[in-house]
């Protein structure tokens, strides 16, 4: 049984540092934690490390919206990434961030190797450019009219309602997202990855077996149709890593993304006795390195990060393993139907073993979606986990410990069945290490099915009635906790909870490899129940919290986009501004004709301003402060000249003036009685 031991690391793919952790993520996550956690099982030196993907555009708008810096957002995002990860039971060795020293070096060394080797080139390319931001634009940051169908409101690279692809500069009507500025054209330098030149290298590293063959066959197509070079760099401003001797230039976040990876694994060997960074990423390394990561971003790790490894002098991945999406009931994650639900929102209600049992069942080697159905769900958790494994405890379990003392029976005659339980762990440890977690439940639950039979053969209720066959109860019920606690072993993996209160009651901690040394004569421990079933209440309200979750995050979207509030949370010293900039601000009386309650939002208010004329429509997150009644007919003082934004609920022309530290607490400007709707604010 005793093997030689490996040593690997393990990393899942960064999860982006401006949005919570939601049920996709954790497909990932789950799948490399029980693959880890198996490792470790089997005695192997087996580290996984994470950290959070920190950098980008993204994460600078979405931070520029809250009003706080890019730091403050990344520092609570990372906060709450990892509880969402250790209230799931994922258990990294570390979990970093890209944003750190660590990163900055090895992002800097690996980039200078590239240009040194001479596979950095440097040329101009025009973008399109958002004058008043002062800032390039990518395609998903332009909306505007499709050139072809007229459809409005479509994103700068393709239609969505008729297909149609073009430029950002071909849609009618383009403007930025950010400011509702129309962009211009500019030029500007940028530095190139020459992965073309890594064509050949390519094409022999993805077929030597670190790649799934579905993977690699869909690899063969983009290499037949020849290699682009990969542009690495992004103007100021940028959340991320200046270029060295580049001023003004960043390394584009996928550039130092999956070298987070090194970087969040030489901070834990920094502080971890006998863990040495080069024996895991030098070039001769004997460590085995694996990937897990989504179909979604393949080319980025089995295309550009190989050849950026090996071209700076790295060991290249030993494996890229990659997984499809998860659907629920069938269909993409929906916000509207609920289903797009949240790490959090899915522990405020269920247990997260549920989940891991049940990605685990249905998880594969492939790159196949996997569908969360679920009524399935329920139905499979209930049966396989309650209603098999912890059955065979919890009906024996309280014999042993009423009639017995907790003492189990010194020797047993049923031995055969406890050695083939033993036996069948060679071919679910293949199925784990292959990463046939669904194959490897099949075979764990058709153990249980065997115990289940033996128990309901054996009838120890029965056998307990009579004085006589009382010794025949304790051997019974001896067999079943031995098979009870070989299971366990299988399932410690994916269910490590629940296997930890077993080993409490079993009073052994279980190890792959001693699941042969049998519990004959010892004492076990009280037996408390180890898992409940799901009932479909629970479902129905996390669904429930979802749809309610989804409404607000779009709201608060808006709301900080568009109207007071967030201007009311920002840091209250503003930099000093020129009495130019000022008199660009058009500040006008406003006269509120209509205030209105708009459908599904909580904070939103739909204000119609007349100006003297000409009528605005403003929505306003000042619903909590004020009722819409109260409000009409009032005079108000309104930005005229803000570029109108569009929201859910329709076209935000402004914003009105509030003051006060937000929720509940905000004041309307109004002027003195006197002043004329129309007239301009100095
Ligand atoms: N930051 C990059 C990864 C950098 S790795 C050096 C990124 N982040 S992400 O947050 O968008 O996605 C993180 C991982 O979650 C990816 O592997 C992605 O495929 C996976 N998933 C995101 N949504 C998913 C589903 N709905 N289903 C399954 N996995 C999905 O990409
Ligand atoms: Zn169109």
């Amino acid at each position: 049984m005793a093997q030689t031991q490996r040593k690997i690391l393990v990393t899942s793919a960064l999860p982006y540092a401006n949005g919570p952790i939601h049920l996709g993520h954790m497909l990932e996550h789950i799948q490399t934690d029980i693959w880890v956690r198996f490792q470790k099982l089997r005695g192997h030196l087996c580290t996984a490390v994470c950290a959070d993907d920190a950098h980008g555009t993204a994460i600078m708008i979405k931070a520029d919206q809250q009003g706080i810096t890019s730091e403050q957002l990344i520092d609570r995002v990372r906060q709450e990434h990892m509880a969402d990860f250790k209230d799931f039971l994922i258990g990294y060795d570390n979990y970093y961030s890209t944003h750190s020293d660590e990163n900055r070096d090895f992002s800097n060394h690996i980039y200078k190797r590239l240009r040194d080797n001479n596979k950095i080139a440097v040329r101009s390319i025009t973008q399109a450019y958002d004058p008043e931001k002062e800032m390039f634009l990518a395609d998903r940051f332009i909306k505007g009219t499709c050139p072809k169908c007229k459809a409005e409101d479509q994103y700068g690279d393709n239609c969505e309602v008729c297909s149609a692809t073009y430029t950002p500069m071909e849609m009618i009507n383009p403007r930025s997202v950010y400011s509702g500025a129309t962009p211009v054209e500019k030029e500007s330098e940028h530095y190139f990855f020459k992965l073309p030149e890594f064509q050949d290298f390519l094409a022999k590293w993805t077929r030597s077996g670190t790649l799934q063959d579905q993977v690699a066959n869909k690899l063969s197509e983009w290499l037949d149709a020849g290699l682009k070079e990969w542009d690495i760099s992004r103007d100021a401003p940028y959340f991320g890593f200046e270029i060295p001797d580049a001023p003004g230039k960043y390394f584009y976040v996928w550039l130092d993304a999956p070298i987070g990876y090194m970087a969040s694994f030489k901070n834990l060997c920094d502080r971890t006795e006998g863990l040495t960074f080069d024996d895991y990423w030098a070039k001769d390394s004997d460590a085995e390195l694996y990937h897990f990561i989504g179909k979604d971003i393949i080319n980025f790790h089995a295309l550009f990060w190989p050849a950026m490894l090996d071209c700076a002098g790295y060991r290249t991945p030993t494996g890229v393993n990659a997984h499809g999406y998860v659907t629920v009931d069938g269909t993409k994650m929906s916000k509207s139907r609920g289903t797009f639900i949240m790490a959090r929102t899915y522990l405020n209600h269920l247990d997260p073993q549920y989940l891991r049992y049940y990605f685990a069942a249905k998880l594969n080697a492939s790159v196949d979606d996997i569908d969360l159905s679920l009524s399935d769900f329920v139905q499979r958790v209930n049966s396989d986990v309650v209603g098999k494994v912890v059955n065979i405890a919890s009906r024996t379990a309280s014999f042993i410990n009423k009639k017995f003392d907790g003492q189990l029976a010194s020797d047993v005659s049923e031995n055969a069945m406890i050695q083939s339980f033993i036996d069948a762990g060679d071919v679910i440890a293949q199925h784990f290490e292959n990463r046939e977690y669904g194959k490897a439940i099949r075979e764990i639950m058709h153990l249980a099915d065997q115990a289940n039979e033996y128990i309901a053969d054996q009838a120890p209720w029965v056998l307990a009635k009579d004085e006589t066959t009382l010794p025949k109860v304790q051997e019974v019920c001896t067999v079943a906790l031995n098979l009870f606690s070989i299971l366990a072993t299988y399932l410690k993996p994916v269910m490590p909870q629940m296997v930890a209160d077993a080993e409490a009651f079993l009073g052994k901690v279980l190890t792959w490899d001693n699941r042969s040394e049998l519990l004959f004569g010892k004492t076990v421990n009280a037996f408390k129940p180890l898992m409940a079933r799901i009932d479909q209440k629970q479902i129905d309200a996390m669904i429930e919290e979802g749809k309610e979750a989804a409404v607000a995050a779009a709201e608060a979207v808006e709301t900080s986009q568009a109207t007071t509030e967030t201007e009311l949370s920002k840091d209250p010293i503003a930099a000093e501004i020129s009495f130019d900039d000022f008199a660009k601000v058009d500040l006008r009386i406003a006269l509120i004709a209509k205030a209105e309650h708009v459908e599904k939002a909580n904070k939103l208010l739909k204000l119609t301003l007349d100006l003297g004329g000409e009528t605005r429509t403003v929505f306003s997150g000042i619903k909590s402060a004020y009722k819409p009644e109260d409000l009409e007919g009032k005079l108000t003082v309104m930005v005229a000249n803000l570029a109108p934004r569009q929201m859910k609920f329709g076209l935000s022309e402004g914003m009105v003036l509030a003051a006060g530290p937000g929720k509940d607490e905000i004041y309307l400007l109004e002027p003195h009685a006197g002043a004329k709707p129309g007239q301009r604010v100095m």
